[in-house]
């Protein structure tokens, strides 16, 4: 069986798609600094699967620290790369910051991958290469425009990288544009924990109905849309999670070298902010104290996912919407403290 590193393992989509590995029967190891994480989590990672997952703290940064992991590990024939900075405002204020850490830790990462051979890629990429998209919902094959933050060229970047990179490498890859990422697995001891304040709409939410916050806003009712809010395509992670598993049987399955795919993952539906805010109320029970606030820098008005493409040839099929994602993210908030 193939032994898995996951880079940002302890990180919120990481570690919910190591659980989903382990089920279905890989060896994985972990690579996470805790920039953003808790180490702690590959403990949590035990108690719903009974199996220890080691984390190798080391900055993807730091070259040899990598290097010495592959030393160290052997025989890595598949890498899942998730840790990277993913914070829309935070890159706009330190967007070195996120090139040095988004670029520089893919390229360190490739390099020493393709010294050891490894076979298959996994890159997180996201719906945030499309930039502002002419038309929605967004194909694969949509064109990208300007990347309307640091963040989304980071990852235009990294997606570039890898399509230079693969042609003269042994690797095949698969890159995934996820949607909105939201939930927790049901088990609900693991979810989204940022270590830095959470800004993604869903555990600001959760935070705001908990009391962690007095209030928060919808940034901007006045975009053309059915009620004047953003529209996004929430994905459950336990979806996502599934995603990953299957698109790394498909690369394990490839018997030539160099080749690359895309795929979008979201449900393919669009979303509204208040809509997200009502399903919230729905299926807490409870009423959320939130204002309308300004349009937020760096915001797209809409964009949600066209995605026959993961469904045909990954036969993915996400089994959540967004009362799902709500309602675990709510049970998971209570329950973390
Ligand atoms: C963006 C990227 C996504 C990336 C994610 C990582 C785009 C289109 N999407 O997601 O690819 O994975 O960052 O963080 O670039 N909102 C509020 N109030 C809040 C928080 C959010 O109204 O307090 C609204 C936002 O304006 C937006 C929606 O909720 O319309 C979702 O926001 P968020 O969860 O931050 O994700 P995106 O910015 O869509």
């Amino acid at each position: 069986m193939s032994k898995v590193l996951v880079t940002g393992g302890c990180g919120y989509i990481g570690s919910h798609t190591i659980i989903d590995l382990i089920n279905n029967g890989y060896n994985v190891v972990s690579l996470d600094n805790g920039s953003n994480s808790s180490l702690t989590t590959v403990d949590l990672i035990e108690e719903i699967t009974g199996v220890k997952v080691i984390n190798h703290n080391v900055d993807l940064c730091n070259r040899d620290g990598v290097a010495r992991v592959f030393a160290q590990e052997g025989d890595i024939d598949t890498i899942i790369h998730f840790a990277a900075l993913k914070a829309v405002g935070d890159s706009v204020a330190e967007p070195l910051v996120y090139f040095r850490n988004n670029v520089t830790g893919l390229i360190n990462l490739l390099e020493v991958a393709d010294q050891h051979e490894v076979k298959s890629f996994i890159f997180s990429s996201s719906c945030t290469v499309y930039g502002n998209a002419e038309k929605i919902p967004v194909t694969e094959d949509t064109p990208w425009q300007e990347a309307v933050s640091p963040y989304g060229r980071t990852k235009q970047i990294g997606e570039q990288i890898i399509k230079d990179f693969l042609p003269v490498s042994k690797m095949n890859a698969v890159m995934l544009r996820y949607f909105n990422p939201a939930g927790a697995h049901e088990s609900i001891k693991i979810g989204e924990a940022p270590s830095n304040k959470a800004q993604n709409l869903v555990p600001v939410i959760t935070e705001t109905a908990i009391g962690k916050r007095d209030e928060m806003y919808v940034f901007g009712t006045d975009y053309a849309t059915r009620d004047g809010s953003c529209v996004r395509d929430y994905i459950h992670v336990m979806d996502l999670a599934d995603a990953h598993t299957r698109a790394m049987k498909f690369l394990h399955k490839q018997d030539e070298n160099s080749q690359l795919e895309v795929f979008n993952l979201g449900i393919g539906e669009g979303v509204t902010v208040l809509e997200a805010i009502n399903a919230f109320e729905k299926v807490s029970n409870t009423k959320l104290n939130y204002k309308v606030g300004p349009r937020r820098d760096g915001d797209v008005e809409a964009i949600y996912a066209n995605n026959k493409k993961a469904n045909e040839i990954l036969g993915w099929n996400p089994q959540r919407g967004i009362e799902d994602i709500m309602s675990t993210a709510w049970e998971w908030e209570k329950n973390r403290g």
